[in-house]
């Protein structure tokens, strides 16, 4: 009989609960949502399995409040931490959840030594280093969710305005999961056609900017916390990708060793997500311009990594 796929997502709150929920409703694993709140990922995996009749989704869905019911998991999302108020920045988060991402980390490795570990609490790139630290896991098995949130902000902005279908619209984050990300339009298209072909400088401009500050603008709207529909979502293509052994090429943030010059550090970079979790590290030729801005944004990762002596 075939074993269902396990999936715990820590951290209830809206980004892991929202994980949960697309997760099920694709039927790609059953889920164990874990929180250190009392009844709160009890309470949302009772309510989403309450929703399995009506659109008829096939997995078992539990909430916990510690690690022995995630045991054996193929993959866990990890979402604890606080999200940003206005006028934070993610890297405002830097200590406090490295605290939390570290001592769930320990449990996860425990109960779960085999997984795979998609990171989701920011500050993004620091927090995929500590778990990486943490864990002692394989950099194949350690991943930080960003470039799929940042690639689909840029895609979204980018199909409004060539009015087309989102589909048709592929876009290419490199860098850090903060200000200093690096947009690269020429490495974006639409129907095949670089994006630079389609839409002026300044228009494209424009996008860029509101690409890498695109996490703030949602922050600025909800006022009590960030973004989390597109965020689990790209956690969630990420697991598919890896249980499904679709070999998707995706920009996530990976320990590199050397490439695009950058020595052990977690950046976002594109990358080729199978059964076996980071199975390339896809290094394409860059600009003089593009490559000092991935150097700076993997100059302000250092500064967190630093701070935390990892
Ligand atoms: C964002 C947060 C989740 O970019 O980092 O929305």
């Amino acid at each position: 009989m075939a074993r269902r796929n396990k999936v715990t997502v820590v951290g209830a709150g809206n980004v892991g609960a929202t994980a949960a929920h697309w997760i099920a409703s694709k039927e790609l694993a059953d889920v164990v949502l874990v929180d250190i709140v009392e009844g709160v990922p009890q309470g949302k995996a009772l309510d989403l399995a309450q929703a399995a009749p009506i659109d008829g989704f096939d997995v078992k869905l539990v909430g916990a409040n510690n690690y022995e019911e995630t045991a054996g998991s193929d993959v866990v999302i990890i979402t604890a931490g606080l999200p940003r108020k206005p006028g934070m920045s993610r890297d405002d988060l830097l200590k406090t959840n490295s605290d939390i991402v570290g001592s769930v980390t320990d449990q996860v490795a425990k109960y779960s030594p085999d997984s795979f570990l998609i990171i989701v609490s920011n500050p993004l790139d620091a927090m995929a280093q500590v778990a990486f630290r943490r864990s002692g896991f394989p950099k194949s098995r350690v991943i930080g969710m960003a470039g799929v949130l940042d690639s689909a902000r840029m895609r979204c902005f980018l199909a409004e305005a060539l009015d087309v279908s989102v589909e048709n619209v592929t876009a290419f984050v490199l860098g850090g999961h903060g200000d200093t990300m690096v947009p690269l339009p020429r490495y974006s298209t639409c129907a095949g056609i670089p994006v630079t072909e389609l839409l002026p400088e300044d228009q494209l401009n424009k996008i860029i900017d509101r690409t890498a500050n695109g996490g703030a603008e949602i922050v600025g709207l909800l006022k009590t916390g960030s973004a989390f529909y597109a965020p689990s979502l790209g956690a969630v293509e990420m697991t598919e990708s890896i249980l499904k052994d679709k070999k998707k090429i995706l920009p996530c943030a990976v320990f590199l060793e050397g490439e695009y010059g950058i020595n052990d550090l977690f950046v976002g970079v594109p990358v080729k997500l199978g059964k076996n979790g980071v199975e390339q590290i896809i290094e394409i030729s860059l600009t003089n311009d593009e490559r000092s801005a991935l150097q700076k944004s993997a100059g302000a990762v250092q500064e967190l990594v630093d701070v935390l002596g990892i």
